[in-house]
């Protein structure tokens, strides 16, 4: 008696197993299906490119392949790429206030941005005030050629006049000169 109860038990045990079992194949044979489906379902929209000596694939490694540069005769057609197009006239202002500021940036901020050794402040209208009273001439010439503690082109000989003048109108134009730089 006793060993026919440990039987039965055991044959549910196993019942009990093959159920599991069959559900986990069951489960792994739905998701093989699923990942064949999509694989397919890639494959189709783009052709070629997972066929090996295919004709997208074949482009691709010859695109590899290709060398970092061409040989270009002068003369020839294309060999140099178009002009780039003029500067419409209405961003020109803009671009030309952009590198203005990138100016100011890499050369005067170290002393107009902290008010370094008594250099006024950008935006520091007060202390501007009396400054842009002088004129855009004389502020000009002070930028170019120095005045007092201020170094002759900021201390950056590597700066045109141009691009010194560029940014002391960016710095004036933030500090509450903006009507002396845009007349
Ligand atoms: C090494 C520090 C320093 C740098 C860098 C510097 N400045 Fe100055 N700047 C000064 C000081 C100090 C003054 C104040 C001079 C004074 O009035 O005593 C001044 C004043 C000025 C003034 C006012 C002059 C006036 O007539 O009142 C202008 C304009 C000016 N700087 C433009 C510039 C421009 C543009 C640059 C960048 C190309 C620049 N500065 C970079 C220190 C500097």
């Amino acid at each position: 008696m006793e060993t026919h109860d440990h039987q039965q038990h055991s044959d549910r045990h196993d019942q009990h197993f093959y159920d599991s079992f069959l559900l986990v194949i069951g489960i792994l044979v739905i998701f093989a299906i699923g990942a064949y489906w999509l694989a397919t379902d890639i494959a189709e929209h783009d052709p070629g490119a997972y066929n090996r000596g295919g004709a997208v694939q074949e482009k691709l490694i010859d695109e590899r392949l290709a060398p970092v540069g061409d040989v270009q005769v002068a003369g020839s057609a294309g060999a140099l790429p178009p002009a780039p197009a003029a500067a419409p006239a209405a961003g020109a202002s803009h671009a030309k206030a952009e590198s203005g500021k990138q100016i100011w940036e890499g050369t005067c901020s170290a002393c107009h941005a902290t008010g370094m050794i008594g250099a006024p402040k950008i935006g520091d209208r007060a202390a501007w005030k009396p400054r842009l009273a002088e004129g855009l001439k004389t502020l000009e010439s002070h930028a170019l050629h120095g005045y007092k503690a201020m170094p002759p082109h900021g201390g950056n000989m590597s700066l045109s006049d141009q691009q010194v003048i560029a940014a002391l109108e960016y710095m004036i134009s933030q500090s509450g000169g903006a009507g002396l730089v845009h007349k």
